[in-house]
């Protein structure tokens, strides 16, 4: 089979590794820049210093703070407006995930003057983004290395994703001074949905050597650091949880993400379930689901779950797997099932459905019927083994059962 890695993003991380920020705006040949930020974040006095440095360099600055849990269609095209209007030649994003898909977003439709919702799907635009600079403050969506950005359209309740070669970051910088304000519960969130990264990027049926190597590895280093840089203010572990999270979705942008993305993403679209909990969830079963068919890889992945595999079977160790996961979760205070309020009984079979198209077929999911899919119908899906629309549904159902 033939492999491709394509990883363009300059990573500078450590700490104190902010301060670059400046310098390095410069040596993209940045001028104007759009800070796009959230209002908690832009509080922040990393943030204040940030925008010192970028000032410092000759950087005229524009700000846009009002990012929320979602990355808006609505947010980026008025912003995208607006950063032609006053002739902005970069973005810089400092905040979470739905941060830096917004500034991705903002970067995407400047340059390719039309709607983000005409952006979503795989390589819909054809002028490359405007250079951006990421600096994530959590340890958890892997957006400052990524192609994708994940938005809400809000008028058809759908989240789509775009983009392509054209739409990487140029530059990321990972410094662990951005999680010390973090509360614990906020922290676990993304992290969460890093090792779901990570752990979908080693079950994909399209990765490589490449991919594996990086995935393991961000398993094992996120595995290892989140209950010390959750429950303590574990510096190192935190600095881990960053470089694991970037590392991670260097492996799924390249070996593409699986059934837990596929699955939440009806969950996030229509019942508003946020995208850490729909694939941190799902993780388990997703596990469950796809090792068995990759029997080359139960072992490497249970030792990077820290699973002594010694005299288990193999179904045994999958399913130690999956505990192990659960067990994080217990000690992290991530919930392991949904609310019937989060995921209602009655629309479960309709969840499944829409799961259909999967992940990464942007706009085109608007015009998909779900009614159209049966029992057998396989939902689009790069996992390991295929899933059609009843298995997911008796995933579903399981992520609802009492304990
Ligand atoms: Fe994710």
């Amino acid at each position: 089979m033939i492999s491709n890695f394509y990883m363009p993003t300059r990573v500078v991380a450590g700490q104190g590794s902010l301060a670059t920020i400046g310098n390095m705006a410069r040596d993209l040949k940045m001028t104007r820049v759009l800070v796009v930020s959230d209002p908690v974040i832009s509080t922040q006095p990393f943030h204040a210093a940030a925008l010192e440095a970028l000032d410092s360099a000759g950087i005229h600055i524009a700000r846009f703070d009002e990012c929320g849990i979602d990355a808006r269609c609505s947010h980026i095209d008025t912003q995208g407006d607006r950063v032609r209007r006053e002739r902005i030649d970069g973005v810089v994003c400092i905040g979470g995930g739905s941060v830096m898909c917004t500034g991705k977003g903002i970067a995407i439709v400047a340059t390719n003057e039309k709607p983000m919702a005409e952006c979503t799907g795989v390589g819909k635009f054809n002028r490359k983004a405007l250079p951006m600079i990421m600096v994530p403050t959590t340890a958890g969506s892997g957006s400052e290395v990524s192609q994708w950005t994940i938005v809400k359209d809000e008028e058809r309740h759908l989240k789509l994703l775009g983009g392509g070669p054209l739409s990487f970051p140029d530059a990321a910088i990972l410094d662990p001074v951005t999680l010390r304000s973090l509360p614990m519960r906020v922290a676990a969130l993304p992290a969460v949905d890093a090792l779901t990264h990570g752990v979908e990027a080693y079950l994909s049926g399209i990765g490589s050597h490449i991919t594996d190597a990086l995935a393991l590895a961000a398993v094992r280093v996120q595995f290892g650091s989140l209950r010390a840089s959750i429950n303590s203010d574990d510096e190192t572990a935190r600095e881990n949880n960053l470089v694991a999270s970037c590392m991670a979705n260097i492996a799924c942008g390249n070996a593409r993400l699986g059934h837990g993305h596929a699955l939440s993403l009806p969950l996030e679209g229509h019942l508003d379930l946020p995208h850490p909990y729909g694939v941190g969830v799902l993780l388990p079963h997703v596990i469950a689901f796809n090792l068995p068919v990759l029997p080359a890889k139960v072992k490497p992945l249970a030792e990077a779950l820290e699973v002594d595999t010694t005299g288990l079977s193999r179904a045994e160790t999958i399913a130690a797997c999956a505990d192990a996961i659960r067990s994080l979760y217990a000690d992290i205070g991530f919930p392991e099932r949904f609310t019937p309020e989060q995921l209602p009984p009655a629309r479960i079979r309709e969840m499944a459905q829409l799961a259909v198209p999967g992940l990464y077929a942007g706009i085109e999911a608007r015009g998909f019927d779900p009614s159209t899919a049966g029992d057998h119908t396989v939902i689009a899906c790069p996992s390991a083994r295929k899933m059609t629309v009843a298995q997911a549904q008796a995933i579903f159902e399981r992520c609802l059962e009492a304990a």
